[in-house]
This record gives structure tokens, C-alpha cells and sequence, in this order.
């Protein structure tokens, strides 16, 4: 289960505690954007659709939480927003305190960070800029990889994603460190032109280009991919 904690730490442990309650293994905490950005894009295409947002689905934070069932029955009268604006390593703890599922944070792009959401409990890391939307840098999650598995020295597993179109991308982070790479525009891409199916054909491309890589390199399993195969300019 994904889960942002929201700026209300009462919400943010009931649901991941409800998630764990309905069966739920493993809660990825999201740490992605603190402040607002200045999207550009998003207002740009904002301006040719002149309908208004809350005409659908209602306006705010309480028509918002009314419309999600996993706040049902929760106290979200201090609830400002579901993006936790004051994030700080406390709310990793405060999460290994609430639940015994494994948690994995996902959007770390440092060494640093990624050795103290070590020393705070988390059973994985997953590499992430959330596709680009949290900060636009230009240093791209494949580059932070390498820093970040030398920092976790494989005390936990790390995954990566962001900007992995093809099986060739997915064998350079594998031989780079990451123990899967996940993808999330390529299938969405799939599902918007054929459905399921197109889902499937993602999925399917991306295995069998994976494999092809892995052959043409003489690889045999992921055990033989290994760093040194990867060239860096
Ligand atoms: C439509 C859309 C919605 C997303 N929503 C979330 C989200 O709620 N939480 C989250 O952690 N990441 C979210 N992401 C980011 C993805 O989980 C993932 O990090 C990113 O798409 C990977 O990059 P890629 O699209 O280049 O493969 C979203 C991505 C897209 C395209």
C-alpha cells in the first residue's frame, strides 16, 4: 500500500494500520513533494479547460477524503492536505512504531539519505523523483543509483524507477546495484491505447527486450550483470 502520511500524523497511522489490519504486507511510504512547484505544464493546460475541478468530484479537502474510503470513520477535521508538508525522519519512526509490516520509502535520490532511512527501520528504498514531478534537477534516478546501493551496501534491497522504457534501461540498473526496477507511465501508455491487453504487451516488451539485453551481454541470470558492464560519459 502507498501511503502519504498526510500533515495529520493521527490519519497517516490509522490508515496505514487499517492497510496492515486488511492484510496488507508492505507500506511504501511516498516522500515526494513538500512544497507546492511551480508546474508550469499543469497551468498551461489548466488554462484550455474551463471547467472547474470541485464541479465533479466537489471542492477540498473534505469533499476529497468523502469520495476515498480508506478515510472513512477517520477524524479528518485537522486534515490540511494529504501531502506531508512538515516530512521529517520522526514520521519514518513514528511508522515503524505503528505497524509491523515492512515499509519501503520511496523517493530517496542521495546516499545520505538513503544510510539514515536505514539507521530508521525501513526494510527498502525505492530510487525515485516520482517520474520527475518532485524536482527537476536534471540528474536522473539511474545516476543517484550507484551512490545509493554503495551507501546501503545490501542491507536492504533497492529498487529503482523513472524513465525505464525498455529492457535495456532495466539491465543497466540491475547491473548497477537495483533489485528491480518498476515502471509507471509505459503501462498507462498501454492501458490508454489497448486496454488490458495493451498492459500486458508493456509488460511483455519490456521482459523480452530484458532478456534479449541479458543474452546479447552473455548474462545468464541477473547475478551476472555487474557494474563494470555499464559505461558512464
Ligand atoms: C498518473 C500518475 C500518478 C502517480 N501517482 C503517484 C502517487 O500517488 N504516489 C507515488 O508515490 N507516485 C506516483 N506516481 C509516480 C510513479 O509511482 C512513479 O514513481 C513514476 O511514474 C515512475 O516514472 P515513469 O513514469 O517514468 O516510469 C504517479 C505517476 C503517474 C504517471
Amino acid at each position: 500500500m502507498q501511503l502519504y502520511p498526510t500533515d495529520d500524523w493521527k490519519v497517516g497511522a490509522a490508515i496505514a494500520k487499517r492497510a496492515e489490519a486488511a492484510g496488507c504486507k508492505v507500506i511504501v511510504l511516498t516522500v515526494d513533494v513538500l512544497a507546492r512547484q511551480n508546474w508550469e505544464t499543469l497551468q498551461r493546460l489548466w488554462r484550455t479547460d474551463a471547467r472547474a475541478c470541485g464541479e465533479c468530484h466537489g471542492a477540498g479537502m473534505r469533499a476529497f477524503t468523502r469520495r476515498k474510503p480508506m478515510f472513512e470513520g477517520l477524524d479528518v477535521g485537522a486534515l490540511g492536505s494529504t501531502g506531508a508538508q512538515t516530512l521529517t525522519w520522526q514520521v519514518v519512526s513514528r511508522l515503524r512504531e505503528a505497524v509491523s509490516a515492512r515499509i519501503v520509502i520511496k523517493g530517496l535520490l542521495t546516499g545520505e539519505d538513503a544510510k539514515l532511512a536505514v539507521q530508521h527501520g525501513v526494510d527498502g528504498i525505492v530510487v525515485s523523483n516520482h517520474g520527475g514531478r518532485s524536482e527537476d534537477n536534471g540528474r536522473s534516478t539511474i545516476e543517484a543509483l550507484p551512490e545509493i546501493v554503495a551507501a546501503v551496501a545490501g542491507r536492504v534491497p533497492v529498487l529503482v524507477d523513472g524513465g525505464f522504457r525498455r529492457g535495456t534501461d532495466v539491465v543497466k540498473a540491475l547491473a548497477l546495484g537495483a533489485r528491480a526496477v518498476c515502471v509507471g507511465r509505459p503501462y498507462l501508455w498501454g492501458l490508454a491505447a489497448f486496454g488490458q491487453d495493451g498492459v500486458a504487451h508493456v509488460l511483455e516488451l519490456l521482459q523480452r527486450e530484458t532478456v534479449a539485453a541479458m543474452q546479447q551481454m552473455g548474462a545468464p541470470t541477473v547475478k551476472h550483470l555487474v557494474a563494470g558492464m555499464v559505461m558512464e560519459r
